[in-house]
């Protein structure tokens, strides 16, 4: 898979996720064996730059190239220095978010509303690619209604203007997170523009990443939910469109520390409070299914200093049978609902 001139090292790419992908999870998923990765996405309003959210969602201080920040806004010129400034600040690939469906974006006519405007993204295509020397890729859904898909015209808006690379989550806005992807109008996008198109929508086992790049024509896939608590899962994928064999999931005792480590990156990244806070659904999400993990989040949701965690969380996986497979039954797990960029 290509982005401009860079080869990434595979076709798998960590869906962007505000307040999930953050810098320690995208090099968590990295080191699993995603190719790529995306940043959370930043708001184009140069008022909130210097935000400690902003500054944190842009920091990629020890990731490996190319680095990918994903900017968010509805005005082209606002657009324009945000991908210019980020850029300044090491931005290799610069993403535009037309795809987040929540509320509090699209009632700023920004994310998937823009998908109403043909013309407003046309010139936000055309102002943020001519602002910068680095390539430019387009997230995106469907369409804003059911029935209005318009993602053929946008698909090839974003071909004329010189977007590098597409990424289309196989839903409308209207569907939310609701319904089953549909990666039959990401084939017939495919079929329509020469540039890269990444699928993306449901892809939560190795089985499915290749029905969806089989069914789709995709040059990538991007996951986002499944790889919540289980950014293994891109190694599970790497191996099995590689060899067609299905890689063994983790034994519990690579799942500690896997955690650990995570957390001790969370800390480090966030400091004592929003560490503590924010480790908290990646906790949640590691041990799902685990033997006690019900009675042990709300032990953990609970307690509010990093050292308690990282106690809590050392003694509930000792108390757990490090023979035990749990991971291999969890194989088809139940995606958890979309909370939306925000
Ligand atoms: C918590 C959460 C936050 C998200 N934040 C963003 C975001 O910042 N930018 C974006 O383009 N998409 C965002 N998305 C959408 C995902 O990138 C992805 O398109 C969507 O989850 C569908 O893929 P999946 O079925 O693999 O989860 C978010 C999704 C979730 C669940």
């Amino acid at each position: 898979m290509q982005i401009g001139p860079y080869a990434l090292a595979n076709n798998l790419i960590v869906a962007p996720m505000a307040g999930v992908t953050d810098r320690p999870f995208r090099m968590l998923c990295r080191h699993f064996g995603a190719g790529h990765a995306v940043s959370e996405m930043i708001t184009a309003d140069k008022l909130l730059r210097l935000s400690k959210k902003t500054l944190r969602r842009a920091d990629f201080e020890g990731e490996s190239s190319p680095i990918s920040v994903q900017i968010a806004g509805s005005d082209p010129q606002e657009l324009a220095a945000a991908a210019r400034y980020n850029v300044e600040a090491g931005a290799q690939i610069i993403d535009i978010n037309m795809g987040c469906p929540a509320k509090k974006v699209c009632s700023k006519l920004a994310g998937s509303a823009l998908l109403q405007d043909e013309k407003l993204v046309a010139s936000i295509l055309s102002a943020v690619v001519s602002a910068v020397d680095v390539p430019v890729t387009l997230k995106t859904r469907l369409g804003f209604r059911n029935g209005e898909e318009n993602i053929l015209r946008i698909a090839k808006l974003a071909e004329d203007s010189g977007i590098a690379a597409l990424a289309v989550h196989g839903r409308t806005r209207e569907d939310m997170y609701n319904g089953y992807a549909r990666y039959e109008l990401i084939r017939a996008v495919k079929q329509s523009v020469g540039i890269p198109v990444i699928a993306n929508g449901d892809i939560d086992s190795p089985q499915k990443a290749r029905e969806v790049l089989e069914a789709t024509g995709a040059d990538a896939i991007m996951v986002g939910r499944a790889a919540q608590g289980r950014p293994w899962l891109f190694r599970e994928i790497a191996h099995f469109l590689a060899t067609g064999e299905e890689y063994p999931p983790p034994a519990l005792d690579e799942v500690r520390n896997t955690m650990l480590t995570h957390l001790e990156t969370l800390y480090d990244f966030y400091g004592e409070y929003s560490g503590c806070r924010i480790a908290r659904k990646h906790i949640a999400w590691t041990t799902r299914g685990l033997t006690g993990s019900n009675e042990f989040r709300s032990r953990m949701y609970a307690l509010d200093s990093t050292a308690a965690q990282r106690t809590a969380v050392l003694d509930y996986f000792d108390g757990l049978d490090m023979n035990d497979r749990p991971f291999i039954s969890q194989q088809k797990q139940q995606l958890p609902e979309g909370e939306g960029c925000e």
